[in-house]
């Protein structure tokens, strides 16, 4: 990394690229719209970005094809594959400083969390998967006869991606890593209120010698270039991260051409303190769980249970705090919380916050919009919250929240797992038989114990229930990436 932190308060990098990527040619979109993506923190206009629609997935969904059947990504040796991936994460750490500042304008979270965090796992995601290239093989398998038979594990094909606006480069990489690696093919749709940073990655792609067509961008809203994308004949698969609602369309439109499909989706995830847990390491990493990029996380700690004996102290401790939290302009390094993303979210949150004092919780720091321009969102917290209250049930994807006193062990697995959520879950205790028991039966893909959002490229990351189908990261995504074929011949 070029810089320090301190040098960087950069407070506008310049935006290169608003065109949209398709066959390695920058282009304007058919239809000649474009769209505004907006600085959550100011409510400024930042650029004007092309606005694809069907026609352009279309055009992209062919440039991909021939990429993928035709072109040198098809002929190239595996190995090779991965040290394009590399050289992309080389390129990506070599604009570490622009790339940061970049998603901080269009996102709005603090650029210390943008250097530290984003930035950080995109790198270290790529080369991961880069590793992975010339490792993905099958199996020779003894069967009955006089028989060869082998397993292939070929690229699934052409892939639409569909990714949100909280980490727009993380979830970037966490499709493109496992999807290059395969030797698939790549038509993405950034989201559209954070379109800046996945076309500069492209525009590095392009530059580490990653061949015309693999990678194709369209920026676009989801009913038209999004649902272009999933109906498209020519697209083989469909990873999405967003919202259950909007899988559940996805599903649906998905259906005529039975696409494959991998959804990581949100969340309602409980944050358990026991009193016998260390106190102040729960309390830093309950408010990191769900403060940590102002709300905006699908594993989010949202429903903290602490034990009732420890219930007071947690609250003082947990309250003071988030009230300390410093908000306000993100490019400052002291800033621990930005902006949300757009008067949408900003509007969710704040009915969030009504519903829950009329529920009669009670509303112990916050509760309010902070200032009146930018979409910031006072850190809010609820304590006595019932399991039945809204605040409780339904993913708030903002910096709110909810405190649920428990008694004992026994009836801590079966409120945890009273939701239709299962993404992710936490627990805090010293009790090791404690923490396994819970672990065992937390219906969740990830549990953290004595620690929240530690992720790593290794780890598999996903949802039960409602919270997504399939893995991403880990060895578990390249699965959603292959197809297996198998291939058996006479001996005779
Ligand atoms: P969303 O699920 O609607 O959007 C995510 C992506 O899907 C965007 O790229 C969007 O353009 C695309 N999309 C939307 N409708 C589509 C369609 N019919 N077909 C294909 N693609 C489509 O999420 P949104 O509206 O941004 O946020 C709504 C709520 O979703 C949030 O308040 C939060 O609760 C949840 N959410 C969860 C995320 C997660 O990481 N699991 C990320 C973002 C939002
Ligand atoms: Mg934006």
């Amino acid at each position: 990394m070029s810089t320090t932190l301190e040098q960087t308060l950069v407070a506008a990098p310049e935006v290169r690229q608003t065109q949209m990527l398709i066959g390695g040619k920058w282009c304007d979109s058919v239809s000649g719209k474009t769209f505004q993506t907006v600085n959550p923190a100011t409510e400024e206009v930042i650029a004007d970005v092309a606005e694809g629609d069907a026609a352009d997935i279309d055009l992209a969904a062919k440039a991909a094809r021939k990429a993928l059947e035709n072109g040198p990504w098809s002929r190239m040796d595996a190995r090779d594959r991965g040290r394009l991936i590399n050289k992309l994460a080389d390129l990506l750490e070599d604009n570490f400083d622009e790339l940061s500042a970049l998603e901080t304008l269009d996102n709005g979270k603090p650029i210390s969390d943008a250097r530290a965090a984003d930035l950080p796992l995109v790198i270290d995601c790529l080369r991961y998967y880069a590793g992975w290239a010339d490792k993905i093989h099958g199996e020779t398998i003894p069967v009955r006869g006089n028989y060869f038979t082998y397993t292939r594990r070929e690229p699934v094909g052409v892939c639409g991606q569909i990714i949100p606006w909280n980490f727009p480069m993380l979830m970037t990489a966490w499709k493109w890593g496992p999807a290059l690696a395969a030797g698939c093919t790549i038509v993405m749709k950034p989201a559209e209120q954070t379109p800046l940073t996945c076309l500069r990655m492209a525009e590095l792609a392009q530059e580490a010698g990653i061949p015309d067509g693999v990678i194709n961008v369209v920026p676009g809203f989801g009913p038209t270039a999004g649902a272009a994308a999933v109906k498209h004949p020519g697209i083989d698969k469909i990873a999405f991260t967003g919202e259950h609602l909007t899988a559940q369309i996805i599903m649906a439109d998905a259906a005529q051409t039975l696409k494959r499909l991998t959804f990581e989706l949100g969340g309602k995830s409980p944050n358990v303190i026991f009193n016998d847990a260390d106190l102040e390491a729960a309390v830093a990493g309950t408010e990191f769980g769900l403060f940590f990029n102002q709300g905006q996380c699908c594993c989010a700690g949202s429903r903290v249970f602490v034990q009732e004996s420890i219930r007071d102290e947690f609250i003082e401790r947990i309250v003071s705090r988030a009230a300390e939290r410093k908000l306000g302009n993100p490019f400052d390094t002291s800033t621990a919380q930005g902006p949300q993303i757009d008067q949408t979210q900003l509007d969710k949150i704040l009915s969030y916050i009504d519903k829950g004092r009329e529920a009669g919780a009670a509303c112990l720091t916050g509760g309010n919009r902070f200032g009146d321009k930018g979409y910031f969102v006072e850190p809010t917290i609820f304590a006595d919250v019932t399991d039945d209250m809204d605040i409780a049930k339904n993913e708030i994807f903002g910096p709110v929240m909810s405190i649920l006193s428990f008694k004992d062990e026994s009836e801590i697995i079966e409120r945890a797992n009273n939701t239709f959520y299962g993404l992710a879950a936490a627990v805090w205790t010293r009790d090791v038989g404690k923490a396994h028991r819970y672990a065992k039966s937390v219906r969740a893909g990830t549990v953290w114990v004595n620690c929240y959002d530690v992720f790593d490229a290794g780890a598999p990351f996903g949802g039960f229930k409602m919270s997504g189908i399939g893995r991403e990261l880990g060895a578990a995504a390249l699965n959603n990436y292959t197809e297996l074929k198998t291939v058996t011949m006479s001996l005779d």
